[in-house]
């Protein structure tokens, strides 16, 4: 120590000559002595930070401490008597982590973030953590549609994708492959729901010793079932281009798109790939007897009652809805449907010469429908004001959508008997509000021939398959 006080005194100008120097290095031996301490804290900071960095914090130190403020992360950091229990408690998130689960369904998915989600549930912290990841939807969604992204390129086979920490923790799951007349089976929803649950704890461990009140816990919002016919028409990739963005917004999400065809179209398959949306992609024909007809043709029933078996047969809980591939939704009416425990309800704009479609409520009760055309309906409601729990659903085997013009929403809602008018929950403000539109897009002729000859080599070849000919 002396000798480096030496030294160090010998960089001084001023204490190498003249009155007083005996002073002046006795200040300066105290500066030194400073300077000594700062450095060694410093260092000492700097191998603690290493460390922690290297230890994630246990879930209960998360729990207990979400609400601090930054004065206690600094307390944290200089005391070495919780840097002995961040050691010891790490058995504890090792624990819970390493829970690895492995589904064979796109609908069940119990992950490690989940597996946190839950053990925080106890605490009133969590209340408010579970309560911000369902109201920032769009944080997850954008995450966990960017892997789904990824994974969207061509799918046929299962996704597997793993998360590992410093803890071993390890999250896998195995994605449907579905033997059902799909030509394309998306893996994306798992993957995304399995990122969208470990990410949480991947930035947690990145962020433990920065901003902890960053994190939050994967708390799975009920997965939403999104029904959409459709058919080929010149709109038709630019109606389900723009449903899919909206849809994109939305997180535990599979869009279930049905087309009325009898084969699937690859240039249908590429756009929804391109989305990113986690999707199936089926055909269901409209019967010929129904498309023979002069008189109005029963549109999307086939397709919905294809999607109907498909839950049946895949899902287990959320919620169902039918979007049209024409219509207008706000995104916050997906997360009103999801928690529906049998039917809700609410208002349609653009409908009938009413203007919109709606369940009329007094004092907090339904009391009719108002609607353009009633047309002795049990339900005058439109396709896009309901949604229906999967469960619901399932314990009415024989539900389905009847092929009869103007009454397949009456029907399908009749067929889910018993449902009692109190049973059905009004949402968009208990029907104050508008979320979605019955909005129709203008008919565009078929596009007309290209001169081959004239375009020889030019884009326009590439152009001219993505258009839709007489
Ligand atoms: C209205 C309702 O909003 C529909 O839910 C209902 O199915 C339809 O009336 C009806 O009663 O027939 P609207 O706008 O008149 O809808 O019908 P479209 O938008 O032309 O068709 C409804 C859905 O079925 C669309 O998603 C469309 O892509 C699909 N569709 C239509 C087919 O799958 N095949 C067709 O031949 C026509
Ligand atoms: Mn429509």
């Amino acid at each position: 120590m002396k000798g480096n006080y030496t030294h160090l005194t010998m960089y001084s100008g001023i204490n190498a000559s003249g009155h007083g120097s005996g002073k002046m290095s006795l200040g300066k031996s105290i500066k030194m002595y400073l300077t000594i301490f700062i450095l060694t804290t410093c260092i000492y900071m700097a191998l603690y930070q290493y460390h922690i960095s290297q230890e994630p914090f246990a879930a209960s130190d998360v729990v207990k401490h979400q609400e601090k403020s930054s004065s206690y992360i600094a307390s944290y950091l200089w005391s070495p008597i919780s840097l002995l229990m961040a050691n010891s408690s790490s058995n504890t998130i090792n624990q819970s982590t390493t829970t690895s689960t492995t589904t064979a369904s796109t609908t069940t998915t119990t992950t490690a973030g989940g597996t946190v989600g839950q053990k925080l549930g106890a605490s009133p912290a969590s209340i408010r953590m579970v309560s911000l990841a369902a109201t920032t939807p769009t944080f997850v969604s954008s995450s966990s549609q960017l892997r789904s992204g990824s994974v969207g390129g061509h799918r046929k086979t299962a996704g597997i994708r793993t998360s590992s920490t410093s803890t071993s923790t390890t999250t896998t799951t195995v994605a449907t492959a579905s033997g059902l007349a799909t030509t394309t089976t998306t893996t994306a929803k798992t993957s995304a729901k399995t990122s969208a649950a470990a990410t949480p704890t991947a930035s947690h461990k990145e962020n433990a010793h920065k901003t902890r009140p960053t994190f939050v816990a994967a708390s799975e919002p009920p997965p939403l079932y999104i029904i959409t016919p459709t058919y080929r028409r010149p709109e038709q990739l630019a109606e389900l281009t723009r449903l899919g963005y909206t849809l994109k917004h939305v997180v535990n999400l599979l869009w279930l798109v049905i087309e009325d065809a009898n084969a699937t179209n690859p240039l249908v398959g590429h756009t929804l790939d391109r989305i990113g949306v986690p999707y199936e992609y089926m055909v269901a024909p409209m019967p010929e007897k129904y498309k023979q007809t002069k008189r109005a043709k029963p549109r999307g029933v086939s397709n919905r009652n294809r999607g109907l078996e498909y839950l049946r047969q895949h899902a287990t809980e959320g919620v169902l809805y039918f979007a049209d591939d024409d219509n207008t939704y706000d995104i916050s009416i997906f997360e009103q449907m999801r928690y529906t425990t049998k039917v809700a309800m609410w208002p349609v704009g653009l409908v009938t010469k009413t203007g919109v479609s709606s369940p009329i409520i007094k004092d907090g009760k339904m009391v009719g429908y108002y609607d353009g055309w009633i047309g002795g309906r049990k339900y005058p409601v439109d396709m896009a004001g309901f949604a229906v729990s999967v469960k619901f659903l399932k314990e009415r085997p024989n539900a389905q959508m009847p092929f009869k013009p103007g009454y397949e929403e009456d029907g399908f809602l009749r067929s889910l008997a018993p449902l009692d008018n109190t049973e059905i929950e009004f949402l968009a403000d208990e029907c104050r509000d508008i979320l979605t539109w019955h909005t129709q897009t203008k008919k565009n002729a078929p596009a007309q021939a290209l001169n081959r000859t004239h375009y020889k080599n030019t884009n326009l070849e590439h152009i001219d398959k993505l258009l839709v000919r007489p």
